[in-house]
């Protein structure tokens, strides 16, 4: 691939899989068609970890914010001083997001201190106007009541809801879509309906990296280079080429994070 199209709306490069050959991996990335990356913190030294990254290589971007797997290690008591410095990470200039942060179910961590986080973090991301990444996972009827409340403006992120969600998701404010690898998986069924169904003004792509690489590379550690993988099952099932996946994709990505 010559032109580079590929934008991954979502990835975490400060993950200790990369700690053997990150510089080597990242100074990869271009050549091989990525045209920009979205790299997330998950607290605040993760998010400066990001930004630091960010300042390295011009084709990184950072997202920052506290995801809600460091709810146990966040004393909310003292949430304010944890938003303030969210916020401080959030006017660096390459800073394009507030993420990620969501609702996590899945694992056994406190709700009332997510909801604490997740709330806060909606705030912020509306008073500096910045989009908010957005983790779902099995919590979608609370997510849901979030959106509706605060309509926000971001991307909710390894979309795992249905189509008829999809629908109140795009009706509840400025929200955009990202799938990622599970697309591509054997037993996708809901993530090839969603695929099929998301407006393509709509749609973004994503690693989630090192998690979830897309089928041929299922259980392995995965990069942005594989986005390309997840484009062609897109384009298949959406009766598009590879080529045009990847173009609308960027061009959205590029609109939502203002790059
Ligand atoms: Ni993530």
């Amino acid at each position: 691939m010559t032109e580079r199209l590929i934008f991954d709306a979502h990835c975490h490069y400060d993950d200790e899989k990369f700690d053997e050959d990150r510089d080597e991996l990242l100074s990869s990335l271009p050549e091989k068609g990525v045209f920009a990356v979205v790299t997330n913190g998950t607290d605040i030294e993760t998010s400066e970890r990001a930004l630091a990254l960010a300042e390295k290589y011009d084709f990184v971007y950072a997202a920052v914010g506290i995801h809600p797997e460091s709810a146990p290690d966040t004393d909310v008591s003292r949430i304010g001083e944890y938003i303030d410095k969210v916020a401080k990470l959030l006017t660096h200039k390459k800073a394009v997001a507030l993420g990620e942060t969501g609702l996590d179910y899945y694992w056994d961590i406190p709700k009332a201190e997510q909801h604490i986080i997740f709330e806060k973090q909606l705030r912020l991301a509306a008073d500096v106007k910045k989009p908010i990444i957005i983790h779902d996972r099995e919590a979608h009827g609370d997510t849901m009541d979030y959106l509706r409340r605060y309509s926000p403006f971001g991307l909710l992120h390894c979309y795992s809801g249905s189509p008829e969600m999809l629908r109140e998701v795009l009706r509840c404010g400025d929200m955009y879509i990202s799938l990622g690898g599970t697309v591509t998986f054997k037993n996708a069924r809901v993530p090839v309906e969603v695929a099929k169904e998301v407006p393509i003004d709509r749609l973004l792509l994503e690693t989630d990296a090192p998690y979830l690489a897309p089928v041929p590379f299922r259980g392995k550690r995965c990069d942005s280079s594989l986005i390309a993988c997840t484009a062609e099952r897109i384009a298949g099932i959406r009766s598009m080429t590879t080529e045009d996946v990847l173009k609308y994709t960027k061009e959205n990505a590029m609109r939502m994070y203002a790059i």
